[in-house]
């Protein structure tokens, strides 16, 4: 945590601890740890001398803004017309299955895959498309998705 908390200072100090770059700081925040932690923001606030309420209603505003702790791997499937004509449902869902998750849990219990959904990639000629840590994988398939899984697993066991 103290890690953690070091590099949110070394962040808002690099903004000059400018309130007016709240946006900003948070965007550098979380694209540092995926997402924006309670003990994040509330040193946020204390620095830029700001209410936590301001804060909060900017990440919870922004769709882009996560206060969940995302996997390791960030896997998104595009859900956008062509991609969704072309299936991607299925690929979502064997993905669902495959990492356990239920309910609205995106994560999985080994913290190593988040599952999200995207409106469009802007690849619609490669559909049903989704990609794994930016990484675009065109023309899936609900085993061709679940096969990339087992191989970051076994690259990483
Ligand atoms: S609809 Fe999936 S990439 Fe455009």
């Amino acid at each position: 945590m103290k890690q953690h908390l070091d590099k949110v200072e070394k962040i808002v100090e690099s903004y000059d601890c400018e309130p007016s770059n709240l946006i900003a700081i948070m965007q550098e925040i979380q694209t540092e740890f995926n997402y924006l932690s309670e003990a994040a923001l509330t040193r946020v606030a204390e620095m830029l001398e700001i209410p936590i309420s301001r804060v909060y209603s900017v990440a919870t505003f922004y769709e882009n803004f996560s206060l969940e702790a995302k996997g390791e791997h960030i896997i998104k499937v595009c859900t956008g017309t062509a991609c969704h004509v072309r299936k991607s449902e299925p690929i979502y869902n064997a993905l669902r299955e495959e990492l356990k998750l239920t309910g609205k849990r995106k994560t999985s219990d080994d913290g190593k895959f988040t599952l999200e959904t995207v409106a469009c990639l802007g690849a619609c000629g490669l559909a049903p498309v989704m990609t794994i840590d930016g990484e675009v994988h065109s023309k899936m398939t609900p085993e061709a998705a679940v096969a990339l899984i087992g191989e970051i697993r076994r690259k990483e066991a």
